[in-house]
C-alpha cells in the first residue's frame, strides 16, 4: 500500500494522507518523494481546489524526519535529504491552491515544519508541536528555522529550537502558530467543513491573492536561505552529537552529549 494516500473528499477538497502509521508517520526519503510527486500533480489538477495535509492513525500527524534513515546518512546525503524536504515545504507553501494542515497529534520536527508550511494549520485538541532536533544532535532542515521566525518573530523561534520543548494546540494558538482548535471527536468534520468553504469561494481570486502574499513574503530570497540550512544541516552529521543523539533514540535512551 502507498505510503501517501490521496483521497477525494468532495467539493474540490483533496485530502493528502501520510501512511506509515507505524512509525508515527515519520517521513523517510521514499515518503518525501512520494509526497513530493502527488502534491506537483495536485497543484496543476483544475478539479482539487484546497489541499489538506493529514497524518494516519491515532496519534500522529507526522513525528518528524525518519530518525532511523538518517541515523546512516553521511553529510552530504543529509544535505540532499534537507533539500528534499525543502522541495516539498516549498511546494506546500507556494503551489497555486490553498493547504491546510490537520494536526490531531504529534508534529514534532519535521512535522512542524511540514505544518507550517501550509498556509495556516487547523489542530485538534490532541495536537503536540515541538522542534526536539537539538535532542538529537541536529538541527531544524525542512525550511523550519526560517519560516519559524517568520511566523513567530526570532526570539520565539530561538527559544522554541533552543530547548526543543513540546507544546500543545492551545498553546500553538496562542502563539499563532494555530488558527483554530477543535475538539478531536469532530476534528476532521470540522477541516472539511472549513475547507470545502474555502474551496467554494473564488479560487481565481484565492491563487492570485497566495501567489501575491508569497512574493511580498519573501523578499530576502527564501531559496538561498533554506539552501544554506541544508549545508548545516549535513555538516551536523559529522559530529559525535548527532550520531550519539540518532543512536539514542533508536536505543530508547537518554543521549551523553560532548561537554566541551
Ligand atoms: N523517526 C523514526 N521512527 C520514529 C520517529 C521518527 N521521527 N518517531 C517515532 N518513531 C517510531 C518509534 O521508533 C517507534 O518504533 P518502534 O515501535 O519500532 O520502536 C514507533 O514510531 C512508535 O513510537 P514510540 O514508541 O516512540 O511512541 P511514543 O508514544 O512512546 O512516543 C513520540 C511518541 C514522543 C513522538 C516519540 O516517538 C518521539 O520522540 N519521536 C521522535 C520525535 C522527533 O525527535 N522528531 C524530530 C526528528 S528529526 C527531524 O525532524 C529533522 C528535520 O527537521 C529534518
Amino acid at each position: 500500500m502507498s505510503e501517501v494516500l490521496v483521497r477525494d473528499g468532495g467539493s474540490g477538497v483533496t485530502w493528502v494522507e501520510i501512511n506509515r502509521p507505524e512509525a508515527l508517520n515519520a517521513l523517510n526519503a521514499s515518503v518525501l518523494n512520494e509526497l513530493y510527486l502527488a502534491l506537483h500533480r495536485l497543484a496543476r489538477d483544475p478539479a482539487v481546489r484546497v489541499v489538506v495535509l493529514r497524518g494516519a492513525g491515532e496519534k500522529a500527524f507526522i513525528a518528524g524526519a525518519d530518525i532511523k534513515e538518517m541515523s546512516s546518512l553521511k553529510r552530504p546525503e543529509a544535505s540532499d535529504f534537507s533539500r528534499l524536504g525543502h522541495s516539498v515545504a516549498t511546494l506546500l507553501e507556494s503551489m497555486p491552491k490553498p493547504t491546510i494542515a490537520a494536526v490531531h497529534g504529534f508534529a514534532l520536527g519535521g512535522g512542524t515544519e511540514m505544518a507550517i508550511a501550509c498556509d495556516f494549520i487547523l489542530a485538534s485538541e490532541k495536537a503536540i508541536f515541538g522542534l526536539p532536533e537539538v535532542s538529537l544532535g541536529l538541527m531544524p532542515g525542512f525550511g523550519g528555522m526560517l519560516r519559524l521566525q517568520k511566523l513567530l518573530g526570532v526570539s520565539r523561534a530561538k527559544e522554541l529550537i533552543f530547548t526543543g520543548a513540546k507544546f500543545n494546540a492551545e498553546e500553538a494558538r496562542v502563539m499563532g502558530l494555530v488558527r483554530q482548535v477543535y475538539p478531536q471527536v469532530s476534528f476532521f468534520d470540522e477541516v472539511s467543513k472549513l475547507a470545502s468553504q474555502i474551496a467554494g469561494l473564488s479560487m481565481t481570486a484565492i491563487m492570485e491573492a497566495k501567489a501575491l502574499i508569497q512574493e511580498f513574503s519573501e523578499p530576502g530570497g527564501l531559496h538561498s536561505k533554506v539552501d544554506a540550512e541544508a549545508l548545516h544541516f549535513g555538516a551536523l552529521f559529522d559530529t559525535k552529537d548527532a550520531q550519539e543523539g540518532m543512536i539514542a533514540f533508536m536505543e530508547k535512551r537518554k543521549p551523553e552529549f560532548e561537554r566541551t
